[in-house]
């Protein structure tokens, strides 16, 4: 939701800041711009739509600057415009700033600074931060920021230059993420790790309300009460290849196709000599203390929890219960200090899930969060945390993150049940030959892509279509349909099976397309049932199911087939196809895949 880019060193600031903004434009694209210091001179250019715009206009533009910062824009207040994008400047082009965040009392603000003289350009909330900190410089840029910041109510992370300034960077942060990258003679600001690692892995994560003065050589950080700080120096693993599509068409493309080696490693980062261990997060006192399992996250990351969900009451024999985070706090959940919960979140970023983790945790809950970006707010917020091995996720669309969370319940389900005597050493050893087959048997979905163009050409004229599962299925089908909107706007909706008769039948004419998911072996005679009745409307049935299942391949009009695995752990492999029906679905609506209308993937407003 919004990244921003800041730059100072010996290089060309617009290079850098531009390339950064490449590897944040997954967080929204609505507009792009840039503010850099030339011969003492703040310039601002900035363009609506993709960065592609901004970059063409600057491209005969040379700038002789080493500073700068950029953004990338999901617009919230104020359509999608030049005027309402950042960087956004003061009405004597003196400072510039770039915000990712929302200012709540932005309209009290703009009244008071209207009166005092200031005139606005944009709708946003942003510009009021730059004249307020104009308002409040009295010949030192610091001092101004420290007391504007006192004046804000909201989230922020602020990237600030001052054309006086022509050799620092000023930024902050609350509640939306900024990381500190630390260079040779070079230092960068950004809201997420991938903008840095062409230039640096060595990072510094700020601290709610944190200041940071950056310059060519050193950074010095002052905390919220305005001491001056030091924050531990991380090094990031990932590598700047994996941030690039590597050679494939699109992110989601290349991101589906990593999920077999996505999978093992997570699967290898959890097991030691063949036993799984999470005892760094869990231990043994606090396993035997838990009563209730609560799950949170929101969208594709809530399906995950589902699935976990499944695997917790099923393998661990224990309570859980799955919620969506935006709803978690309205909903009184009945938490205590025997609740473990769980906060599922790719981007560690959504401040939906974040405000439910707070609520647990105010209410006395362990707090578990499950991510994949390292120093995201989220882990750092949870109590422990267990880290999926995804690599970087670029495309909007969540795919290998979405099976990597899976996994991580799946296991973590097993170590619970193993902990509390309802797994013994043999059925671990057991499930995590299932566990350990199911990369090879992605493998399978991956060599036979070929059938997705044709039933991508069926599909992608529709209107209307659904998912139905029972059981576990369920939760995948919810998966796919979500998948399908969201990169396809095709209007698809997910029902258990066993539902659409009481009601939403209704909608089913001829050629209406049901993706259908038939893989709990237990539940496909009912399934089937269901689909003769749909098919007895004229639905066009595409289903997903196990390469023996004859019935299921004959009942439908189109047949994706998986390999066999154990029912619990199926959803991991009936997932594939419905991410790749949903990419060609999309390809074949010449829709920028990675990059689908209306969406940015961390979603940091409520
Ligand atoms: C998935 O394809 C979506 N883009 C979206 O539902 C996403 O999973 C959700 O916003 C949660 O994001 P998070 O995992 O970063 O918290």
């Amino acid at each position: 939701m919004c990244g921003i880019v800041g730059y100072i060193g010996r290089g060309n600031a617009k290079e850098v800041i531009l390339q950064g903004l490449e590897k944040l434009e997954y967080r929204g694209y609505d507009s792009a711009g840039i503010a850099i210091i030339d011969d003492n001179e703040i310039k601002v250019e900035k363009k609506q739509g993709k960065l592609e715009n901004l970059k063409n206009h600057l491209e005969n533009m040379n700038f002789d600057s080493h500073i700068g910062i950029g953004h990338t824009r999901w617009a919230t207040h104020g359509e999608p415009s030049d005027v309402n994008s950042h960087p956004h400047f003061s009405n004597d082009l003196s400072i510039a700033l770039v915000h990712n965040g929302i200012i709540e009392n932005y309209s009290i603000l703009k009244e008071k600074l209207k009166n005092s003289g200031y005139i606005f350009n944009s709708e946003t909330d942003t510009e009021v931060i730059v004249h307020l900190i104009h308002s409040n410089y009295k010949g030192n840029l610091l001092e101004a920021v420290k007391t504007s910041l006192k004046e804000l109510r909201g989230t922020y992370a602020l990237g600030i230059i001052h054309k006086d300034y022509p050799n620092e960077i000023i930024c902050t942060r609350k509640e939306s993420p900024l990381v500190l990258g630390i260079g040779q003679g070079e230092n960068f600001i950004a809201s997420d790790v991938p903008a840095l690692l062409k230039y640096t892995k060595e990072v510094k994560f700020l601290k709610d309300k944190d200041i940071a003065i950056l310059k060519e050589d050193s950074i010095v950080i002052f905390d919220e009460n305005d001491n001056l700080v030091d924050r531990d120096i991380n090094t990031i693993q990932w590598t700047y290849e994996q941030s690039t599509k590597n050679g494939y068409p699109h992110f989601m493309l290349k991101e589906i196709f990593e999920q077999p080696q996505s999978i093992k490693e997570t699967i290898n980062r959890r097991v030691n000599n063949n036993i799984i261990d999470f005892s760094d997060v869990l231990s043994d006192d606090e396993i035997k203390e838990i009563d209730m399992i609560h799950l949170v996250a929101c969208g594709t990351a809530y399906h995950a929890g589902l699935q976990g969900q499944y695997a917790l009451r099923d393998i661990a024999k224990t309570n859980s219960f799955v919620e969506i985070a935006s709803e978690y706090r309205y909903m009184n959940p009945f938490v205590n200090n025997r609740t473990l919960a769980i906060f599922i979140s790719q981007s560690g970023e959504t401040l939906d899930t974040l405000a439910a983790l707070r609520e647990a945790k105010s209410k006395g809950a362990k707090t578990l969060a499950i991510t994949n970006v390292v120093g995201s707010t989220i882990s750092r917020e949870a109590d422990s945390t267990i880290y999926t091995m995804a690599g970087p996720e670029i495309a909007v669309a969540s795919t290998k993150a979405y099976t990597t969370q899976v996994i991580m319940l799946q296991l973590l389900s097993i170590f619970i049940g193993k902990k509390k005597g309802v797994v013994s050493n043999n059925k671990e050893q057991e499930y995590l030959s299932s566990l350990y087959s199911i990369s090879d048997k992605i493998k399978f979905t991956l060599e036979n892509t070929d059938i997705f163009p044709e039933m991508a050409d069926h599909l992608k004229d529709k209107v209307n279509g659904f998912y139905i599962g029972r059981g576990l299925d369920y939760a995948i089908a919810m998966e796919g349909s979500l998948k399908m909107k969201e990169i396809s706007y095709i209007h698809t909706e997910a029902f258990p099976a066993g539902e659409l008769k009481h009601g939403s039948i209704a909608l089913i004419e001829k050629g209406t397309p049901v993706v259908v998911i038939g893989l709990q072996s237990n539940l496909l005679e009912k399934t089937i049932s269901n689909i003769k009745e749909l098919k007895a409307r004229g639905a066009y049935i595409l289903s997903v199911g196990r390469e023996s299942s004859t019935e299921l391949r004959e009942v439908s009009d189109n047949f994706i087939p998986v390999k066999d695995i154990d029912n619990i752990f199926s959803g991991v492999l009936s997932v594939i196809p419905l991410q790749l029906l949903a990419y060609y679905t999309s390809l074949a609506k010449n829709i920028d895949v990675d990059k689908p209308r209306n969406l940015a993937k961390s979603v940091t407003v409520e």
